[in-house]
């Protein structure tokens, strides 16, 4: 009894993964797709104003020219793919959420927005065209484990022109 209590509340190693699926599990992906889209909380995203202002310098960073290929990963139900896809960027969003693809997919087409979604894993995609500009929005980066952080960049680099850029909110614009 003692040592099963113990184990209970034993302190896990950092960054140990669970063995079940996270973020597309039924119940975790509701709560998630109900924080995002809850204009007063900032744990899933974050609030209208940051999210404009965060829109309008990653616009400045890397301006819409024509065709600007813009692969947002991470993307959650696509309040930025939105945001990026009304100022003319061609957006890709990818999320490992199928709740919150399906949802963005919806609401893409009652805007009349031409956005691609994707449930993929941003650790092992291997889509098939490389972009101008990639984001990932809202510190994910962090969540990381450095194994993860070190297959994330690779996987980044190899879906990215040369040249091109890529902004991990909120660390700094990473140029190759
Ligand atoms: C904190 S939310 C941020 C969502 C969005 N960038 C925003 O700021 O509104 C993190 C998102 O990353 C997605 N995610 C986490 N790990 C992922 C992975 N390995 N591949 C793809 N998406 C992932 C989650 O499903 C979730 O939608």
């Amino acid at each position: 009894m003692y040592q099963e209590l113990r184990k209970a509340i034993e302190r896990p190693p950092l960054y140990k993964k669970m063995a079940e699926a996270f973020w597309d599990d039924a119940y975790i992906s509701k709560q998630m797709l109900k924080a995002h889209l809850d204009p007063d909380f900032e744990g899933a995203s974050r609030k209208v104003d940051f999210i404009d202002e965060s829109v309008r310098w990653i616009s400045r960073l890397v301006p819409p020219e024509k065709q600007t290929q813009l692969l947002d990963i991470g993307c959650g139900p696509g309040i930025y793919a939105e945001k990026f896809a009304a100022l003319g960027y061609e957006v890709t969003g990818v999320d490992y959420s199928r709740r919150s693809i399906a949802y963005a997919r919806d609401s893409a087409s009652k805007q009349q927005l031409n956005i691609t979604y994707l449930f993929d894993n941003y650790l092992e995609m291997a889509l098939p065209q490389q972009f101008d500009f990639i984001t990932l929005i809202y510190c994910d980066y962090g969540a990381l484990n450095p194994e993860e952080r070190k297959l994330l960049l690779k996987n980044v680099l190899a879906h990215l022109k040369p040249g091109a850029n890529f902004c991990s909110m909120y660390l700094r614009l990473h140029s190759f």
